[in-house]
This record gives C-alpha cells, sequence and structure tokens, in this order.
C-alpha cells in the first residue's frame, strides 16, 4: 500500500532564462514499511522534490503540474494555511536539507519542542517531552541535557540530530530526512541511520531518504530511487538496483563508491559534471553528454521512465543487457562525446 503517490510532478525555477524544471514529470510511491533511498549528484532535484512533498518549494519556484497523494491527507499541492501547516511535520515529519541551522537561537530546545506540540494540538505535552527525550537518548545523547541547551552549546552533529527527533516525535506516518547524515562522522552517520531504521519499524514508516552519498544510503535503503537533472531515470529494490543497475548512471554511480564495490582503487570519481537547470539537455536523454552508451537517438528522443522488470523501472533507450555487459567505462574510453573533464591526451602542448 502506497502512504504517497507522487504523479507527474514537475517543479520549476524561474532563471535569466525563463522558467526552467528542476524537476521533470517525477513519478514515485512511497510505501507503508519501506525505505526509500533517493539518490543523484548535487543538483539533480533531489531536494527541490522532497520541498514539493511538503508544498514547501521555495520563490522562486513554482510547481507547474502533477499531484501528490498522502493517505489520509489528500493531494498535499491543494492544501493552504492551517491544514497545511497542520499536515507539515504532522502527517509528514521532515529534516530539510542543512536544517542543522534552523533551530530558533534564542530558546531551549524544549521549549522549540513545547512550541511545536502545541501547533499541532497535541494534549499530552509530558507525554511529547517523555518521548523525545528517549529519542535523543537513543541516538546517543543525554535528553534531558538537550532539551535544556541552546542550539549555540550544541554541535552541527547534535543539531542535525535533533532535527531528526522534532521530524519523528509527532508520530508522523512519512518521514522526508534530506541529507540527514551529512554534517556527521563515519560513526554518528551509522549509529543516527540506525535508529531511524528502528524507529521506521516500530512505526512501520514510509521513509524517504535523500542523499548525494549512494554508499550511506544503501546500508539502510529497503528501495532506491536515481535522479539525474531533473528525471527519475532508475529505481527499484535496492539490492536488485545494486547488483544489476540498469541504467548507465546508476552503473556509473555504483561504480565510483568504493563502499559499495569494496574495492578503493576501482572506484573513481564519475567523469563529468552534472547539469544545474541552465545547462541540463532541453532534448534527447539528460545524461548522454556523460554517457558511454549514447547512440543517435539519445540525441534526439527523451527516453521514457518505464516498467522492464519486477519492481524495476528505467529511463534509457540501450537495452539493460547492453548495459549489463560492456564495463562502467567513462566518456572517454568508449569514445563517446568527450566531456570537460575527459583526461589531456598524451603529447598535447602543455
Ligand atoms: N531557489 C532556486 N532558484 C533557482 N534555481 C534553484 C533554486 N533552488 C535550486 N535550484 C536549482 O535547481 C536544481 C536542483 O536543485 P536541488 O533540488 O537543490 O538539487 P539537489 O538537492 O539534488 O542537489 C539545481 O540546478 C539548482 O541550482
Ligand atoms: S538514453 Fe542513451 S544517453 Fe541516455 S542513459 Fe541511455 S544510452 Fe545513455
Ligand atoms: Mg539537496
Amino acid at each position: 500500500m502506497s502512504e504517497v503517490r507522487v504523479r507527474e510532478l514537475t517543479v520549476e525555477y524561474q532563471t535569466p532564462a525563463g522558467w526552467l524544471p528542476a524537476v521533470a514529470a517525477a513519478s514515485l510511491d512511497l510505501r507503508a514499511g519501506e525505505i526509500t533511498g533517493l539518490v543523484g549528484e548535487s543538483g539533480s532535484g533531489k531536494s527541490t522534490l522532497a520541498l514539493a512533498l511538503l508544498n514547501a518549494v521555495p520563490e522562486p519556484g513554482r510547481v507547474a503540474a502533477g499531484s501528490i497523494e498522502v493517505a489520509g491527507v489528500g493531494d498535499v499541492l491543494t492544501l493552504t494555511g492551517k491544514q497545511l501547516r497542520k499536515v507539515r511535520g504532522g502527517s509528514l515529519g521532515y529534516v530539510f536539507q542543512a536544517s542543522q541551522n534552523s533551530l530558533n537561537p534564542l530558546k531551549p530546545i524544549g521549549k522549540q519542542l513545547l512550541d511545536l506540540g502545541r501547533s499541532h494540538e497535541v494534549k499530552d505535552l509530558r507525554a511529547l517531552i517523555a518521548r523525545a527525550k528517549d529519542l535523543a537518548n537513543r541516538m546517543g545523547m543525554d535528553g534531558d541535557r538537550v532539551l535544556d541547551s541552546y542550539q549555540h552549546q550544541l554541535s552541527g552533529g547534535m543539531r542535525q540530530r535533533i532535527g531528526i527527533v522534532f521530524a519523528l516525535v509527532l508520530n508522523a506516518k512519512v518521514l522526508i530526512l534530506d541529507e540527514p547524515t551529512t554534517a556527521l562522522d563515519m560513526l554518528s552517520q551509522a549509529a543516527v541511520l540506525d535508529i531511524v531504521r528502528k524507529v521506521h519499524d516500530e512505526n512501520q514508516l514510509s521513509t524517504l531518504i535523500i542523499t548525494h552519498d549512494i554508499g550511506a544510503v544503501s546500508e539502510i535503503a529497503d528501495r532506491l530511487v536515481v535522479m539525474y537533472g531533473g528525471r527519475i531515470v532508475e529505481d527499484g529494490p535496492l539490492l536488485d538496483v545494486l547488483r544489476r543497475p540498469s541504467h548507465p548512471y546508476t552503473k556509473a554511480l555504483i561504480g565510483a563508491t568504493a563502499r559499495i564495490t569494496g574495492d578503493v582503487d576501482a572506484a573513481r570519481a564519475l567523469p563529468g559534471r552534472p547539469p544545474d537547470l541552465t545547462t541540463v539537455a532541453r532534448v534527447g536523454c539528460v545524461f548522454r553528454d556523460r554517457c558511454p552508451f549514447a547512440v543517435d537517438v539519445c540525441a534526439e528522443t527523451e527516453p521514457a521512465l518505464e516498467a522492464w522488470d519486477a519492481g524495476r523501472r528505467r529511463a534509457c533507450h540501450v537495452a539493460p543487457s547492453t548495459v549489463f555487459i560492456a564495463p562502467t567505462g567513462t566518456a572517454a574510453t568508449a569514445g563517446a562525446a568527450g566531456t570537460a573533464e575527459e583526461p589531456a591526451t598524451v603529447g598535447e602542448p602543455a
């Protein structure tokens, strides 16, 4: 059963070149009891998608098309005012990117927690505080001390974990975490993801974890959704996608991640740079400038995201079998269109 059904979602930002899509016709489901990992390099539209899920796309942005149905709530994109405030943080718990900087510097954490409870008409505020302390303790902090502290008395990592406590404390059914562990060292990352997994399981949540680090999310997610240039290019059950990436971008992303391949020498940075709104291809496949598999049609027609195997979708003109067999390769070795970071040719003048 899907808690959240996103359909044909397009979000645009106004730029000097006009309104351009940061998320283009994205459709995906978040199912109860599943952790979905949304991955892709910086600029691929992940945070914009997360903001849209809360109907919180900031100016100069707008949702140009689509719907976001949340079970028991309806289409979030049609909500306004009080209804919307209730859903944000209530049915939909969230931690936005860089939200460790979004606490109120003038109030102790505990007071901010009470404000959150009151604004959501929580009757039993004592129980709310007790639950927050318990969550904080389980994330390796001293709950009593943390609730008495001001933001400046806490480290960046602690603030990040407190953001997750705030997202979980109102018993949301859907949890959206945008880069939740970026400010943390590896050990704290593991501890935080561990508690997210436990709370997720206990409450049968639908959880979306957004990260540019496919290695971090590969230890916790059930499903993987891969974005590039505002498009969902592939998704499916986590282990299946890691074993059999069917989109050239997913394959390159995994190949560049030592934590998954277990091979530090083989893991190499993705050649080339991800596009931004103004440089992303408007015609054809958005990945073609960096794709070692590109063929003529890739420059002309955008591939549709289509089901091709149980629980799997991909948007690519070339057959999955071709992507499986050929080596990860780079644009340079495969002889495809060159990229800005292609290695210099031997003998080239300095
Ligand atoms: N407020 C904004 N105004 C204009 N462009 C934006 C704005 N926010 C994000 N973008 C652009 O939208 C694209 C997607 O950004 P974002 O959703 O933050 O990606 P990600 O979270 O995957 O790094 C990027 O090209 C980014 O530069
Ligand atoms: S559609 Fe073409 S350019 Fe795009 S990922 Fe597939 S092979 Fe590469
Ligand atoms: Mg982001």
